[in-house]
């Protein structure tokens, strides 16, 4: 049976694994499968020497150096590692930790842990009607009893690219650690010199075209004895992270990083805000009201729509779309719980207003021709 194509418009909760980078991990799964803890075989040292090369393409990434890069299995793993690591060997003196408001869950979630079982005080910064963070309010709050500060760099629902230079600049004076969810960033901002500016760093490999199930995180090298493993065992990583590191996974990461590392890598954004906003007119077009959600121009993740179709509900909208328009109400990661979303609740929406949003997200392998077919199909749908 014929069935139609699926136009893919939810690049934000996974992309596919592009192809030059499931050619490079093939042959871990079979030829080359060795572990990469084995040191006493040549098979091992080959597969070591592949995690080595992941790690040194991770770092180029972002600007940091192959030894301060730990693979976990995705960013929220890393999230975790970074805010539970950080608190469990606080020192005393530093029992705050300041989070934005639009920070994803799992970022929230650690934050609640530790405030809810582990006696630090947790505050959540606002952000503004479009998503940026208030940045006089986090600087009231930052002064020497703060432990980490955690902003991501761009936000996975609403797009809105943070200023994270200049709230390096803010924390920096009064030794607070940055830590920076950047899950969503290196597909739409360049990100060299992003472990200049935090002491942390989050990455996932399916965000930027490599493989579901790993991640890593960047942890400044002199912070490394101050943070306290979440996961015990062999060792492996230093004693950062145990657990035998996935070869295949990693291969797949660092052709996703080094692809991202190209000089085609901004042509491509262009491109896709390019599509982002032809899609954004087209809806603007049809004959009845939208509103974009979160900001707009450069400010914005280069893929990313959030929409609201007032008075209609975002899943039976979704629901009329299948099988020919695959999009989501926002985090995939939050789908299937009834709430409404926490992001478009800190910019302001009520809940009629959150919940008739749609996130569209765009990338690497989205055609002009289905930003346009993908804008006919809505308007199709909700007439
Ligand atoms: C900003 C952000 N942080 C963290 C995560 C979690 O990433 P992972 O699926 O790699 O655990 C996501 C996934 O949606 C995300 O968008």
């Amino acid at each position: 049976m014929n069935r139609p194509k699926t136009i893919y418009a939810d690049y934000q909760a996974t992309t596919p694994v592009d192809p030059r980078v499931y050619a490079k991990m093939v042959p871990y799964w079979n030829e080359s499968f060795g572990n990469p803890h084995s040191s006493d075989h040549i098979i091992g040292w080959h597969a070591a020497e592949t995690v080595s090369e992941t790690a040194s393409s991770v770092a180029k990434l972002i600007g940091c150096d192959t030894d301060e890069v730990v693979f976990t299995s995705g960013a929220t793993e890393a999230n975790n590692l970074a805010l539970l690591g950080l608190a469990r060997r606080a020192p005393k003196s530093r029992r705050r930790i300041l989070v934005s408001a639009i920070e994803h869950k799992c970022v929230l979630a650690s934050a609640r842990t530790l405030a809810d079982y582990e006696g630090f005080g947790v505050e959540t910064i606002p952000v503004d009607g479009a998503g940026f963070v208030d940045l006089e309010t986090l600087a009231n709050r930052i002064d020497e009893t703060v432990l980490v500060v955690s902003i991501m760099a761009v936000n996975n629902e609403i797009g809105t690219i943070q200023d994270i230079p200049r709230i390096s600049e803010m924390v920096a004076p009064h030794g607070v650690l940055l830590h920076c969810d950047a899950a969503q960033a290196p597909c739409t901002v360049d990100v060299s010199n992003l472990a200049t500016q935090a002491d942390l760093v989050s990455l996932s490999g399916h965000k930027i075209y490599g493989p579901q199930g790993i991640g890593a995180l960047y942890i400044r090298r002199d912070l490394q004895d101050s943070i306290e493993p979440l996961i015990h065992g062999g060792g492996q990583q230093d004693g950062l992270r145990s657990g035998t590191v996935p070869v295949p996974l990693c291969a797949g990461m660092g052709a996703a990083a080094e692809l991202l590392c190209a000089p085609e890598a901004a042509e491509e954004r262009a491109r896709i805000s390019r599509q982002r906003d032809t899609f954004i007119k087209l809806l603007e077009c049809a004959p009845f009201p939208t509103t974009l959600n979160g900001p707009t121009g450069q400010l914005r993740h280069a893929g990313n729509v959030n929409i609201q179709f007032p008075g209609f509900d975002a899943h039976s909208l979704l629901g009329a779309l299948q099988p020919r328009l695959a999009a989501s109400t926002g985090s995939a990661c939050t789908s299937g719980t009834p709430e409404p979303s926490h992001v478009l609740r800190a910019l302001g929406l009520g809940s009629e207003q959150a919940d008739s949003s749609i996130r569209f997200s765009f990338g690497r392998f989205t055609t002009d021709e289905e930003i346009a077919e993908a804008a006919r199909l809505v308007i199709q749908a909700r007439e």
